[in-house]
């Protein structure tokens, strides 16, 4: 469930008229729902309340200051990919015990920036990385908190791009090595071993494959406490799946994989840890964009808007589905009619939908594209040297833009010009 409902036929942003942000801020633009995503912060953490817990938002999903300042500030944890990320937290005001370091290749910079700032533990995904990391740590005269991330060879039935635990994909360590890979983290003398990590993929649409890779953890953790490790945390990953188009089978909701977690892991004593991107932003998010022209072509007409495949990649990389919804509704009676709806860049991959039935549209109207919080504005570009989307957020009946569409003179200024020129 999100807050951007209709009233009186026009799309609201909680208590906010989309119209009026896009009168004040122009388009495109992304917005926020505050409210939907402290709900859905919310779902996950009461799902996980029969034991001590943290909800750790996979900020890679949406990462705005203030975004994270919301959630951080609720309680939230986060779940941090590089050292750029993990400033990001830390300047929102997270503390450090509060944030896990996930990632194939962390460098001992982002290692080192990490220990020196505070880290609650680091996922480690290779034998390389751990012999670094115990390095970094030892010079620095500190233990590194660490899980080791197993690949549970499962497949997590999403898309191809989108899925991490085959043993194909480079993340993690095969579950079969485990063993002898937790046997040479507990002789590395910079090293504390805490627990174990798994991620096996994003948009997962059912539980089966969360379940078969949790029982394999579950099973890990007693064979790893036999051989006398500390199996303290179990960080259980991200990847449940959110509901992109309408008329599609809802997704399973956090209870019920709150419930899962709990029947397959409960009963170990551990702490527990997951990383939500999708499901804490993705419909907590809507791009808004304008109609620049609608255009007669061979047997279809086009909806050429000023939002485009650099301000929104998902449907060009992922054949993504996205809601494309008008922000003042035609009469109830209207008529629906196919369109392609595209972007202006020069590309046939800049197209958002192919023969999608819309109601009548003209040249400047606003449409909305929904479920596009998550790895929406963070996957934007400036291709074709457009400004890069600005954000906004709403908070019951006040707006603010919470980064600025940049002018083209601070695009151009980025550039440096050598001095032989
Ligand atoms: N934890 C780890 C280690 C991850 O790699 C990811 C996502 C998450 C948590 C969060 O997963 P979520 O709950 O958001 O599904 N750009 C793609 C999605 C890439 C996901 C990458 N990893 C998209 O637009 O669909």
């Amino acid at each position: 469930m999100d807050h951007f409902l209709y009233r009186d036929g026009r799309l609201m942003a909680e208590d906010v008229d989309v119209a009026e942000i896009a009168a004040s801020v122009g388009t495109p633009f992304y917005l926020y729902s505050t409210a939907t995503l402290l709900r859905h912060y919310q779902l996950f953490d009461e799902a996980l309340s029969w034991g001590p817990h943290l909800v750790c938002y996979a900020m890679k999903a949406a990462s705005n200051q203030a975004i994270l300042k919301t959630l951080g500030d609720a309680g939230a944890g986060m779940d941090v990919v590089s050292g750029g990320e993990y400033a990001r937290a830390k300047a929102a005001g997270v503390p450090g015990d509060r944030i896990v370091f996930s990632g194939v290749g962390k460098t001992e910079e982002e290692i080192r920036l990490a220990l020196e700032g505070g880290i609650r533990q680091f996922n480690v995904e290779s034998e390389p990385e751990m012999r670094v990391l115990s390095q970094v740590a030892e010079s620095l005269g500190v233990l590194a908190p660490i899980t080791i991330r197993v690949n549970p060879d499962v497949d997590a039935k999403t898309h191809a791009k989108i899925a991490t635990g085959k043993s194909e994909n480079k993340f993690g360590i095969p579950i079969a090595k485990a063993r002898a890979v937790y046997a040479e983290a507990a002789r590395l003398r910079g090293l504390k071993v805490i627990g174990i990590d798994v991620h096996i993929g994003s948009q997962l649409t059912q539980l089966e494959p969360f379940e078969l890779a949790y029982q394999k953890v579950a099973e890990l953790t007693e064979q790893l406490r036999a051989d006398g490790h500390e199996i303290s945390r179990l960080d259980l990953g991200g990847g449940l799946g959110i509901p992109y188009a309408r008329s599609n089978e809802a997704p399973p909701l956090p209870t019920d994989y709150g419930a899962l977690v709990q029947r397959t892991v409960g009963h170990l004593g551990c702490e527990i840890e997951i990383e939500p991107g999708r499901l804490i932003a993705g419909n907590a998010g809507i791009l808004v964009s304008r109609v620049i022209y609608v255009k007669e072509g061979e047997g279809r007409k086009f909806l050429i808007l000023d939002g485009a495949m650099n301000d929104l990649i998902r449907p060009a990389m992922y054949d993504a589905h996205h809601e494309i919804v008008p922000v003042v509704e035609a009469a109830a009676a209207a008529e629906l009619s196919p369109y392609d709806i595209v972007g202006p860049v020069c590309e046939s991959g800049d197209t958002f939908a192919k023969g999608r039935l819309m109601p009548p549209l003209s040249d400047g109207d606003l449409v909305a594209f929904r479920s596009a919080g998550a790895y929406g504005a963070v996957m934007a570009s400036e291709y074709n040297t457009r400004p890069l989307v600005p954000e906004v957020m709403v908070n019951g009946d006040q707006f603010a833009v919470i980064r600025q569409r940049p002018t083209f003179d601070e695009i151009i200024n980025r550039d440096t010009i050598p001095e032989w020129l």
